[in-house]
């Protein structure tokens, strides 16, 4: 139930002159080297960018399209309509020293964007969701591929999300809607740094980090999920890849033909056998029966709607608050009771609730100092390629 309209991605960013996306560049080698490992996990070796038409839309700083840059591709198109964003992705390509295929910078929205021809590659990460007007725009991206081509997409897991939609619980108790951005954005980062400094691998500053996803109004309308993308594009797209990648494939190849190929179906059901995985991001993957996993991702949907509520009430609705909160309670209470108990972070997921909700003065001491909590994250976003089937094989059944 979502009542207070929020600002878009693109509304937030320029009415505060920021693209919050800068990554860690200062050993550009290993910037190039994690870059290299997400697309040849998701399937497209580096030869496939060389010389091919190439399109990242919402390219953020530019600084993730590098890598694909110095593939030599024969057309590399970044579409990116946030100023800020065009100033960083023009210094991330003067100071780039190895030799590369210049980008051409296109400043306007995807709704805008109305190329004369497909590309071989058409990547977008971090921005699409899952409102039905988003939805329409993932239908637009996925018809800028050529056939046989390959679409790049970010998901949100669901339950990937709920330790972040948990951070964003607290927000409100930690700033108030009249501080001013910068004062909000610092009071944050003291609150959650020491949460991100638990990630041995993070690539962005804090700063950023809460200010895509602790402030940003859009961040409720991005769980755009796997599941939702590959029922989505399955009539026109087969799952390549995924990083993490969750799904074995131990059907001989053999068998891959006519009604028996099924390789979205059979994505979808390993997805299902696995989604709980998504939770924390250091759990060694195990199975799952299905019915435990959909019950975990049905209840993570229900926490983001309760979460959003719950800010809508502090911004709009004072009086609702309490019974917001007390709704996030008792959704976090049934998420906990649905997870199979041998799971660590059973013991962070109960910390938060026996904390968050008696929070007052000293708030940011004690979420700072959370002991199981601080170090609980999902593995929120993840990775989804798909090739688009070339003509000969249109009439296969997804
Ligand atoms: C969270 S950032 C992600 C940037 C980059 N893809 C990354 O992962 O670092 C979202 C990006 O989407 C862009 N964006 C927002 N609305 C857009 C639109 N309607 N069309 C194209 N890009 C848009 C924003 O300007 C911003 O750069």
């Amino acid at each position: 139930m979502t009542s207070t309209k929020r600002q878009n991605h693109l509304e937030y960013y320029r009415q505060h002159g920021i693209a919050p996306v800068r990554y860690d560049l200062s050993s550009m080698d290993a910037h190039l080297q994690r870059r290299e490992a997400l697309y040849n996990k998701l399937g497209i070796l580096p030869f496939a960018f060389k010389g091919a038409t190439v399109l990242e839309v919402a390219a953020g700083t530019g600084h993730n399209s590098l890598y694909l840059a110095q593939l030599k591709p024969g057309r590399l198109l970044l579409l990116e309509p946030n100023a800020t964003a065009v100033e960083h992705i023009r210094a991330a390509y003067a100071g780039f020293e190895l030799p590369h295929t210049a980008p051409e910078i296109v400043t306007q929205t995807l709704q805008e964007f109305e190329p004369a021809e497909s590309f071989d590659v058409v990547l977008c990460e971090n921005w699409l969701g899952n409102s039905a007007q988003e939805l329409a725009l993932l239908d637009k991206l996925s018809h800028l591929v050529a056939p046989g081509g390959a679409l790049v997409v970010t998901t949100v897991a669901p339950i990937g999300f709920v330790p972040n939609l948990l951070r964003r619980f607290l927000v409100p108790y930690l700033v108030s809607p009249d501080m001013d951005f910068e004062a909000k954005s610092a009071i944050l980062e003291e609150a959650f740094a020491p949460h991100l400094n638990t990630l041995g691998a993070m690539t962005r500053n804090a700063r950023d980090w809460v200010q895509d996803n602790m402030l940003n109004p859009a961040y409720f309308g991005l769980c755009l999920s796997i599941p939702t993308v590959i029922e989505r594009l399955r009539g026109n797209f087969d799952v390549v890849g995924a990083s993490p990648s969750f799904a074995e494939d131990w059907r001989w190849f053999k068998s891959l033909a006519g009604e028996d190929r099924n390789i979205n179906g059979h994505i979808l059901k390993e997805y299902w056998r696995k989604a709980h995985n998504y939770l924390d991001h250091r759990q060694p993957a195990t199975p799952v029966d299905t019915d435990t996993a959909n019950r975990m991702e049905h209840l993570a949907y229900e926490i983001l709607s309760a979460v959003e509520s719950h800010e809508d009430a502090h911004i709009a609705h004072s009086a609702n608050v309490q019974t917001a909160a007390a709704k996030v309670r008792e959704l976090l209470l049934e998420f906990i009771g649905a997870l199979p108990s041998e799971l660590p972070a059973v013991k962070a997921l109960h910390e938060f609730a026996d904390l968050a909700f008696a929070l007052s003065a000293g708030a940011l001491d004690a979420v700072s100092h959370m002991e199981h909590f601080n170090s609980l994250f999902g593995r929120e976003t993840s990775y989804l390629s798909l090739v688009r089937r070339p003509a000969w094989s249109s009439a296969i059944q997804a």
